[in-house]
Order: structure tokens, then C-alpha cells, then sequence
């Protein structure tokens, strides 16, 4: 009953209310915030997560410039639907190398995460050609014109050193051979083992458009058909220890 009491004394002072409802705040906040400073890593290392290959982070940013993310999220939730519908759920690690990252709040098309593979490289040209040449009922819009748009990963290198700076693990070689890796793995017949040593055997290396050059439409759909495909969830097991 005593304590009650002394409660009726903070119920009836505003200021003296606030001094202390402040004070609870504050001492939440630092049990929650504090312990991430000795942490050194709030997130789990997985295997089969590398940086994005030149061409790929080409075709990030394509999708980042057309807004894609406005109709499409790249998060699967561990909820039961969603991992029928799109496979495992999202793991943070599957976005650590993601400047800015693409989990994206609305879904006016399908999620995203996990779309690599999932398609042939014509469906997605003639699918991002004219979305309702396949999906009559669609209203995702045309970009056709990505097709048209030629590139030469002349900046790639500039945004891969920006990436290496808010920590992304590319290394000095990678950088430097950027450009070369860019246009090696849009070109099967080219000499892309440098490409598989610096990223993995798994890259996927193929005239993603069926055209000749390298055009944006390459570049996205290089990036479309990795999304998903690095960790190999019939060997995952998440860290128990943790
Ligand atoms: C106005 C909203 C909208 C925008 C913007 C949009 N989409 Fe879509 N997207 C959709 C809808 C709706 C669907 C489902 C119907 C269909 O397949 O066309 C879809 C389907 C897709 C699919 C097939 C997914 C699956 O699992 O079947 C891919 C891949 C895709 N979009 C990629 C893109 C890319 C890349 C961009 C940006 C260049 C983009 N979308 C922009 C609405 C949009």
C-alpha cells in the first residue's frame, strides 16, 4: 500500500511525471541499444554470400532507377504463405551487401527475393518487353527500352569503391578488374575465369538479352536471375549458438 502511495505523489506533479517517465525511457533504451556496440557482428555469416558482380550491381541499380521497388518487395516473411508461395524466408545476410536495401514496403507485383532461376532470360526480356504479352491481366508497365540503351560499365568501378567504403568486401583486384568482369559475364565466349575466381563458380555467365552488346536489359536481368540464388537452403542450417 505504501509504495501506492508514494505513487499518487508522481500522479499529481506533471513535471515530476515526465522527469521520471524520461528517465524510464532512457534506461529501456540503453538495455536495448547498448549491447550492439560490443557486438561485432549483428549479422549471422552465411555461406554462399558474396558481393554483387560488377554487371549485377549494374543492374541493381537499374532497378533502383526504374522503382521497381515501388511494386515489388525482396523480403520473403517467415510466415507460412509466404514460404510456400516464394521458398525459405529472407535471411538478413541476404541483404548485408544492399546500398540502399530492397526489402521494399508494398507488393502491387509479386515478391522479388527469390525470383532467380525461376524464369528463362527470354521470359524476362519479353516480360519486362510487354508484361502483358505474358501476363495478360498485369499492370506492371512496359520497358522496353532498356533493350535499346547500351553500357559499358564506365562508372562500375566508381560505385564499386563506393560500396567497398560503407563496407562492402570488394578488394583492391576486384575493383580494378570491374570493368573487364563486367563485360565478361555478358559474353559467353569471352575469358570470364577471372570473373569465376574473383565471385564463385555458381555466376552465371550468358548473353542475357540474345542480342549483341551489353545493354540494361542485360544488366537487369544478370541481377533478376541471382536474386535468391547464393545461399543453398537444402544445406542451411541457421546458428544455433546465437
Ligand atoms: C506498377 C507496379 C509495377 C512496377 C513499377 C514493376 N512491376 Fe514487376 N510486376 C508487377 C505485377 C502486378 C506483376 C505480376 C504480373 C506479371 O507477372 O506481370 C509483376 C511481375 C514481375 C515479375 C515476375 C515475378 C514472378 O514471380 O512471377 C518480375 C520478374 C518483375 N515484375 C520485375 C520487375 C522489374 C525488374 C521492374 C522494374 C524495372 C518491375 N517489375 C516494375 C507490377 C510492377
Amino acid at each position: 500500500m505504501a509504495i501506492l502511495d508514494k505513487h499518487t505523489i508522481l500522479e499529481k506533479n506533471v513535471t515530476l511525471l515526465a522527469i521520471f517517465a524520461f528517465l524510464v525511457v532512457t534506461i529501456g533504451g540503453i538495455v536495448q541499444i547498448a549491447p550492439l556496440f560490443w557486438l561485432e557482428n549483428t549479422i549471422e555469416d552465411v555461406e554462399g554470400m558474396r558481393p554483387y558482380t560488377p554487371l549485377e550491381l549494374a543492374g541493381r541499380d537499374i532497378y533502383v532507377r526504374e522503382g521497381c521497388y515501388v511494386c515489388h518487395s525482396q523480403m520473403v516473411r517467415p510466415m507460412r504463405d509466404e514460404v510456400e508461395r516464394y521458398g525459405h524466408y529472407s535471411l538478413a545476410a541476404e541483404s548485408q551487401y544492399d546500398h540502399p536495401f530492397q526489402w521494399g514496403s508494398k507488393r502491387t507485383g509479386p515478391d522479388l527475393a527469390r525470383v532467380g532461376r525461376r524464369y528463362s532470360d527470354e521470359w524476362h526480356v519479353d516480360h519486362l518487353t510487354d508484361p502483358q504479352s505474358v501476363v495478360p491481366v498485369s499492370v506492371m508497365p512496359k520497358y522496353g527500352f532498356l533493350s535499346n540503351k547500351l553500357i559499358d560499365g564506365k562508372y562500375v568501378e566508381d560505385v564499386m569503391a563506393t560500396h567497398e567504403f560503407v563496407g562492402v568486401p570488394y578488394t583492391d583486384e576486384m575493383i580494378e578488374a570491374g570493368k573487364e568482369d563486367f563485360a565478361a559475364q555478358a559474353d559467353p565466349d569471352s575469358d570470364y575465369d577471372g570473373l569465376l575466381e574473383r565471385y564463385g563458380e555458381d555466376v552465371q555467365v550468358r548473353n542475357f538479352d540474345g542480342q549483341p552488346g551489353i545493354t540494361e536489359m542485360d544488366a537487369l536481368i544478370a541481377y533478376l536471375q541471382m536474386l535468391g540464388t547464393l545461399v543453398d537452403f537444402s544445406t542451411f542450417t541457421p546458428d544455433a549458438s546465437r
